[in-house]
């Protein structure tokens, strides 16, 4: 596969596509942050009014710090998970007063911090630092298994890693923002789990799976 090519129609396809969505008004962190852990495990729709609702109350970490916790659960009612809601507010206490309020761009600092698995550490160093780190999530399995034609059980976690490792060498170095969403984004509107859109993917030509028409057989996912 060429890589610099593939990057490049990505790219040109999401500059000229990408979804219009609140929390790419900025890349500002704390932003990406809430929005990456509401996306966890609720869909977009769903998600923008409570994204829009919780940044009006709680505009920067400071007032998401000093929040009670019942009310932060309370904006978090109907989103489920409200673990999601706790470990957030956990963390955001922990910014501001280990590090003055400013999100760290160190990766093992922002891992460190409560509910911030790889993915939501990718997804923020990506999208708010412009750093070249893979946000795996099982959208982006999806997509990579394709393009690549990836065959190993994406519910085995040494698969992850292996799709990690892929998405590092694969992710634009000049805009890893735009290359980690626009991968988000066509996962999400074109390469879907059934009947993907193929004839309107930017980077059919690059993917093994669409050439050899086994796309609605990938990725492959085991059941235990
Ligand atoms: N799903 C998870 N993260 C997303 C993002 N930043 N934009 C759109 N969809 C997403």
């Amino acid at each position: 596969i060429n890589i610099s090519a593939f990057q490049q129609d990505l790219l040109r396809w999401y500059e000229e596509n990408k979804r219009n969505l609140p929390w790419r008004e900025n890349n500002n962190a704390y932003r990406v942050w809430v929005s990456e852990i509401m996306l966890q495990q609720t869909k977009v729709d769903t998600v923008i009014p409570y994204f829009n609702r919780f940044m009006e109350k709680y505009p920067t970490v400071y007032e998401l710090a000093e929040a009670e916790q019942q009310d932060v659960l309370k904006q978090w009612e109907g989103l489920g998970y409200y673990s999601r809601a706790r470990n957030l507010q956990t963390a955001v206490r922990e910014v501001v007063e280990t590090y003055d309020g400013k999100i760290p761009d160190d990766p093992k600092q922002l891992g460190s911090l409560k509910g911030i698995g790889p993915y939501t550490k990718g997804a923020i160093l990506s999208i708010a630092y412009n750093q070249p780190i893979p946000a795996v999530d099982g959208n982006v399995m999806r997509v990579f298994s394709r393009v690549l034609h990836i065959e190993e059980d994406i519910t085995q976690s040494s698969t992850k890693k292996l799709f990690e490792y892929y998405v590092g060498e694969m992710i634009s170095k000049e805009d890893p923002s735009s290359f980690n969403q626009a991968i988000m984004d066509l996962g999400a509107t074109i390469c879907t789990p059934k009947q993907p859109l193929c004839m309107f993917c930017p980077v059919m030509e690059y993917c093994q799976a669409y050439v050899e028409g086994i796309q609605e057989s990938l990725p492959v996912k085991k059941k235990a």
